[in-house]
């Protein structure tokens, strides 16, 4: 049985089909053709498919769908604004912070939840962040550095 699921996604209402067994990363990858979440290990091990639910780092492939009904979800593809990169984005860029770039989505956002709560964190805190997000290129020490850079305030806010 398919159930009419509304939520809000980088804060545009959406209404979609799906099924209780879908999982978010399904609707958004497959049914919404929103590709920045990446389907890794889809066990809930590699951090690949991180969006933000309410704010907060989750996995998709283990949420299910139904139970984002009336939240805000957000993946990357609602970071810019008007054609502008986010910080983040512009810090990862400028860093070489993504060799292939499969686990750059999930990096970012994990990185935004932390910043958006604690604008200055720690380099340990950074780590811990975004330590559920795994890198087989291995960009761990350009992701730290781009993260510090937006902390520092090297990238200013993009402008509505
Ligand atoms: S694809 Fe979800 S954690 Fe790996
Ligand atoms: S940039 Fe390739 S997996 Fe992280």
């Amino acid at each position: 049985m398919k159930y009419i699921l509304s939520f809000v996604l980088n804060g545009q209402p959406v209404d979609v089909l799906a099924e209780p067994t879908d999982t978010l990363l399904d609707v958004l990858r497959e049914k919404l053709r929103v590709m920045s979440p990446k389907r890794g290990c889809d066990e809930g091990d590699c951090g690949a498919c991180t969006v933000l639910l309410n704010g907060e780092p989750v996995r998709s492939c283990l949420t299910l769908a139904l139970s984002v009904a009336g939240q805000e979800v957000m993946t990357v593809e609602g970071l810019s604004k008007n054609g502008k990169l986010h910080p983040l984005q512009r810090a990862f860029h400028e860093h070489y912070a993504a060799q292939c770039g499969f686990c750059t989505p999930g990096m970012i956002l994990a990185a935004k939840a932390l910043l958006d709560k604690n604008p200055h964190p720690t380099r340990e805190e950074i780590v811990e962040a975004i330590s559920g997000n795994l890198c087989r290129c291995g960009t761990y020490q350009e992701v730290l550095e781009a993260v510090q850079a937006v902390a520092r305030g090297e990238y200013a806010e993009v402008k509505e």
